[in-house]
């Protein structure tokens, strides 16, 4: 009797697992796999105004009004202090003409290093903060430090956006940032093997305008 009843479950799971009903998707182990996100290149400062670059992949949009974005930072790292006590930093977009530079400012610590003259890359100076933007990245975010969120390996410091500075060159006819002219850098979390990005799939809205 039982095992008539196990085969009725077994059928009936099949044909739900076949008509997408139940998942049959598998289950990994918890991990913050956002994919793909920008690699950016932070600036920040010490007390003296000597500036640092740290690479980041742990970087996102949280707010629109007033404009704040998130970055996620080690407390091990150089910058992680710098930022905390000096409490401004500047969010930079690299683009691929610049990938090795980047990689670099990611692999070595401006407690030993000074990155901007080792990765050759030029400051500038910013309008509404201490750090510099870096003239090589055609966007950058001037942010001032509105809270850290302790979560565990990383920390999450939340900026609000001051000012953006922005290359001509990247502008569209509209006056805004035409994002297929910037190119920038993703990385993956799985190969760490850095990517461009691919050619345009649509645009917003698509899938509902006639
Ligand atoms: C592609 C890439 C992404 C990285 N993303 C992060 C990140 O999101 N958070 C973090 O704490 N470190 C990240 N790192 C590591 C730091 O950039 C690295 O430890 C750096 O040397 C720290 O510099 P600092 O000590 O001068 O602050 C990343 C490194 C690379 C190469």
């Amino acid at each position: 009797m039982a095992l008539k009843y196990w085969l009725i479950i077994a059928t009936l799971s099949a044909i739900l697992v076949r008509c997408r009903v139940l998942s049959s998707k598998k289950e990994l182990k918890p991990s913050a796999l956002v994919y793909p996100t920008p690699v950016v290149l932070v600036t920040s400062v010490d007390e003296n105004g000597r500036p640092n670059i740290c690479t980041l992949a742990a970087v996102g949009i949280l707010s629109g009004k007033p404009p704040h974005v998130g970055i996620s930072i080690r407390p091990s790292r150089y910058s992680h202090g710098l930022i905390s006590r000096t409490k401004e930093f500047v969010v930079n977009i690299p683009t691929t003409d610049i990938v090795r530079e980047t990689d670099y400012c990611g692999v070595v610590s401006g407690r030993t290093v000074d990155k901007f003259r080792e990765a050759k890359l030029t400051q500038m100076k910013a309008k509404k903060v201490r750090p510099p933007i870096i003239k090589e990245c055609p966007v950058s975010l001037e942010c001032k430090l509105k809270d850290v969120i302790k979560l565990g390996s990383h920390d999450l410091f939340i900026g609000e956006v001051v000012n953006v500075d922005v290359d001509e060159s990247v502008l569209g006819s509209s006056g805004n940032i035409d994002y297929g002219k910037l190119s920038p850098v993703t990385w993956n979390p799985i190969t760490g093997e850095y990517h461009g990005l691919g050619k345009v799939l649509g645009s917003e809205g698509f899938q509902k305008r006639k």
